[in-house]
Order: C-alpha cells, then sequence, then structure tokens
C-alpha cells in the first residue's frame, strides 16, 4: 500500500471515531507524504532542465467580499498540491541545485492570530515538510537573493499580479540594468507541467473525490425529498448545501445551479430564488468540495414527482446519450469521441421527436444539435472541478473536445443536456421550458469506465418513487 493510501485510511479511522455521522468529512485532508511525493516529481523535472534552475509556487491572494471583509480563503490548487499549505501569503521556493524546500511565511503575530486563528510560522511550516523556513519580511531578502542566484526560474503563480511583476523585474530588470540579466536568465512559466502532473489521479485523489462525490449524492437526495414540498429554487439548493455541509465540505465545488423549469436552460445558473411552477422539472448541478476535491453532478427530475410525456421523452434521449458516452471514456478513445458519440444520439432522438428536420446523418453533420446542446459533455475533474490539463491537440468535430487518448487514472465528467427555453422560436409550446442535463463523475480504469457517483438514481422511475417517497414520509 502507497505511503499516501496508507496515511489516508489512518486519518479516515481518526475521523470515523469522531461522534459524528457515518460519511462526515469535516477537517479531512491528504497526507503530507503525497504533496511531498508531488515535490519530489516536479523538483526532478526541474533538475533536468540544467543547473541553476528554482521552482517558484505561489499562495492565492486572500479576496475581498464587503466592506473590510474577505471571503472565506481557499489554497491556490496548484499551490496546495505542491505544500498542504492553506495559508495566505506564502511563497515555496524548490531549489534545484541544493534540492531543498524552503517556505516562507507570514510573521507570527498574536494580535491578527486573535481573529483568523494560529498562523504556520517557521515551526508549523518544518512541521509541513520544509527544510528551511522563514518569515517575513525577512524573508523577502530570501526570496531576492534565490531570485538573483537562479540561471533559470520556474514560477507557478495563477493568480497574484504584484507578485507575477516582481519574478518579472527580478529575472528581466526594466530599465539601464536589463542587459545585465536578460541573456543570463530565463524565466519559465511553469504551470503547463503541474497541470500535466494533476491529470492523472493518485489512489488518494481518487478516494478523496469519491468522499466528496458521496457527499454530493447525499445532498442531491435531500433535495429530492424536500423536493414535493419545496416552493422556491432557493429551498432546493438549500437542501443540498445544508447536506454537503454538515457532512464536511467547507467549500461547495461550484455555485448551485438550482433552476426551475425554462431556468433549467441557463447553464450557470447563479440565482436560485425563484418560484417552482407546477410541472416544472428542476435541474440541479451542485456538490461540494472534500479535503481539496470536487465533485460535478447534476440529475434532473420532476419538482412534483411525475415527468411530462415531453418531459420525459427528452429525458429518455439525455440519459440514453450519457450512458452511450459514459461508455466511450476508455484508455485509448480520443477525449472528444463522448461528446460524438452524445451528440449524435441526441441529435438522431431530436428528428425522431420532430425538433430537427430532415435526414438523420445530414442534420447531424449540420449541427443543428447544437442549438439545443449548446456546451461540451466532459472536462477533467479534480482539485478544481474543470481540472487542470490539456485536452490535446483540437478536433475538427467541435471546439468543446480535444484528441487526446484518455487514460487509465484520469477523472472526466459526462454531462450531455437537452435545453428549450421558452420562447425559442420554431419549437411547438409543449416542449418550451424544459432543461434537462445528467452529469456524473468517471474514473478511467484499465477496464473502462466506473461511474463514482453511480449510487445517485437516473432513471426517470426511481427519480419520480424518490421525490413522491419524499412527500410522504413528510405527511
Ligand atoms: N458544474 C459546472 C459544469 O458542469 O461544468
Ligand atoms: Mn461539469
Ligand atoms: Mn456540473
Amino acid at each position: 500500500m502507497s505511503r499516501c493510501l496508507s496515511a489516508l485510511l489512518l486519518a479516515s479511522v481518526l475521523t470515523a471515531q469522531m461522534p459524528v455521522a457515518p460519511l462526515a468529512y469535516h477537517g479531512l485532508r491528504l497526507p503530507g507524504a503525497f504533496f511531498a511525493g508531488n515535490r519530489a516529481k516536479l523538483l526532478a523535472m526541474a533538475q533536468a532542465m540544467g543547473p541553476g534552475t528554482l521552482v517558484v509556487v505561489k499562495s492565492m491572494p486572500t479576496q475581498p467580499s464587503s466592506g473590510d471583509g474577505e471571503r472565506l480563503y481557499r489554497q491556490d490548487s496548484d499551490f496546495y498540491y505542491l505544500t498542504g499549505v492553506e495559508e495566505e501569503h506564502v511563497v515555496a521556493l524548490l531549489d534545484g541545485d541544493k534540492g531543498t524546500y524552503t517556505l516562507l511565511v507570514q510573521a507570527r503575530d498574536p494580535k491578527r492570530e486573535t481573529y483568523t486563528g494560529q498562523r504556520l510560522g517557521v515551526a508549523g511550516a518544518k512541521a509541513r515538510g520544509a527544510d528551511d523556513a522563514v518569515e517575513f519580511p525577512a524573508a523577502e531578502k530570501v526570496l531576492g537573493e534565490a531570485l538573483k542566484q537562479a540561471r533559470r526560474i520556474l514560477l507557478i503563480n495563477n493568480f497574484d499580479d504584484d507578485f507575477r511583476m516582481k519574478v518579472l523585474d527580478a529575472a528581466y530588470p526594466r530599465g539601464a540594468a536589463r542587459w545585465k540579466s536578460g541573456y543570463e536568465k530565463s524565466l519559465v512559466d511553469g504551470r503547463s507541467i503541474l497541470a500535466e502532473m494533476r491529470v492523472i489521479k493518485q489512489p488518494c485523489e481518487v478516494e478523496m473525490i469519491q468522499r466528496a462525490v458521496d457527499a454530493s449524492i447525499e445532498g442531491h437526495l435531500a433535495a429530492m425529498r424536500g423536493s414535493a414540498a419545496f416552493t422556491n429554487e432557493g429551498q432546493v439548493a438549500a437542501a443540498l448545501e445544508g447536506t454537503v455541509r454538515s457532512l464536511g465540505a467547507r467549500f461547495l465545488s461550484y455555485e448551485t445551479i438550482a433552476g426551475a423549469g425554462s431556468n433549467g436552460c441557463v447553464l450557470h445558473y447563479p440565482f436560485n430564488d425563484q418560484p417552482i411552477l407546477p410541472g416544472a422539472l428542476i435541474l440541479m448541478d451542485a456538490s461540494g468540495e472534500i479535503g481539496y476535491y470536487t465533485s460535478d453532478i447534476t440529475r434532473t427530475w420532476p419538482a412534483k414527482g411525475q415527468f411530462s410525456p415531453e418531459q420525459r421523452a427528452l429525458y429518455d434521449l439525455v440519459l440514453k446519450a450519457q450512458e452511450a458516452g459514459i461508455q466511450e471514456l476508455r484508455p485509448g478513445n480520443i477525449h472528444i469521441a463522448s461528446f460524438m458519440t452524445a451528440a449524435r444520439i441526441i441529435s438522431d432522438g431530436l428528428v425522431d421527436l420532430g425538433l430537427i428536420q430532415g435526414e438523420k446523418a445530414e442534420a447531424f453533420k449540420r449541427g443543428d444539435w447544437n442549438k439545443f446542446l449548446p456546451h461540451g459533455v466532459s472536462h477533467y475533474l479534480g482539485m478544481d472541478v474543470h481540472d487542470a490539463g490539456s485536452y490535446g491537440a483540437p478536433h475538427p468535430f467541435h471546439k468543446h473536445g480535444g484528441s487526446r487518448p484518455l487514460e487509465a487514472g484520469m477523472v472526466l465528467t459526462m454531462e450531455p443536456g437537452i435545453y428549450i427555453p421558452k420562447g425559442i422560436e420554431g419549437v411547438e409550446a409543449r416542449w418550451q421550458g424544459i432543461g434537462i442535463r445528467i452529469e456524473d463523475v468517471i474514473l478511467v480504469t484499465p477496464e473502462g469506465p466506473r461511474n463514482l457517483s453511480a449510487r445517485l438514481p437516473r432513471k426517470p422511475e426511481e427519480l419520480e418513487r424518490i421525490v413522491r417517497d419524499g412527500a410522504r414520509s413528510r405527511r
């Protein structure tokens, strides 16, 4: 068993001993060995670039909310992947020549710590695996010296513009001094290297994704069970969010999408505050995040437990496309293969239903289906819900997908949909106001696709039953 996995199992045992519900993952994190392994891999790549290579990684800046408020801090995924550190204002250095890992951290500050809790400081940084640690402001000098000495700087910084300028100035000084440095140093954007590292998930990452998925499944079930009694989209969203938070999600994987009726046709519907009208479907695309790993699940169900014939016909079509798309997520198939398969099924089905005219092969080639399915159907998932990594060379079929062959250890979504908003031109009124998407989280394995969210029902009769049983249990 890998060190990463055994430490995680220990963490699970510790969690399991706490007096909480069986599925609770509060405070669960991957073990230090996971982050150390990632650093070692990156350091080896940096060393292979030649002597004088310095890897510089910057934490996520804080984000204002309102007044003097700040958003709840979430570490940048790249930074977290390499350090496991959740603190702000931190710089990580990997020195290729010395093979050392240094953390430059905020100074301990008893007054500030009264408000927001204990900072890492030098001792905390070393406890997280740093060979050396220095607090700011003294750390400025250490950083300046390291940037000066380096011949090649591999920068991994997604969001801190000020820091980007600081490193750029160090590598290529402005003004009269530029000739001293430009030809001696190179500044390399290291993010694509890290993105590639993140594409294939390690077993302990898959386990953490599974936890996020499991908590999110409970959230979807809670929303479905309460659905018949809910009168507003906000209650649907709250049922999921309350559940995933109670199971240990500090963050949502993304902002909840809970659209009733035509609002389900707004792909990233952000409002969740409209009444649920009689006969409406609810489209909920929502998930919690556990231990810095996300989930991404969508279900669409009849709010009061009964599909209309038109809703059911479209639902069956999306489900058929999704199931066929999932089967394409296997090693060796190119990324866009699942999209081509799902889109063909939807296109043919829409011809059968009279929503697209003409001969099937011609209609598919014309791309009329794109009006009803205006998004890609599969993306990587991991620490970010749209996770890092290349999909390979563009493919002529569609801009949302690429030619990269899939490999075991990739985690992808499969999420076809059909959207027919109210007021759309050229479609009979009985089809309007219906938005359907079905989305699951799929692990590519050597044997084929494994649906990590399969426990959450998708069959239309099962969805109807869950809503009705929920209503009955409230009486
Ligand atoms: N929840 C966003 C997406 O499905 O891509
Ligand atoms: Mn998705
Ligand atoms: Mn989604």
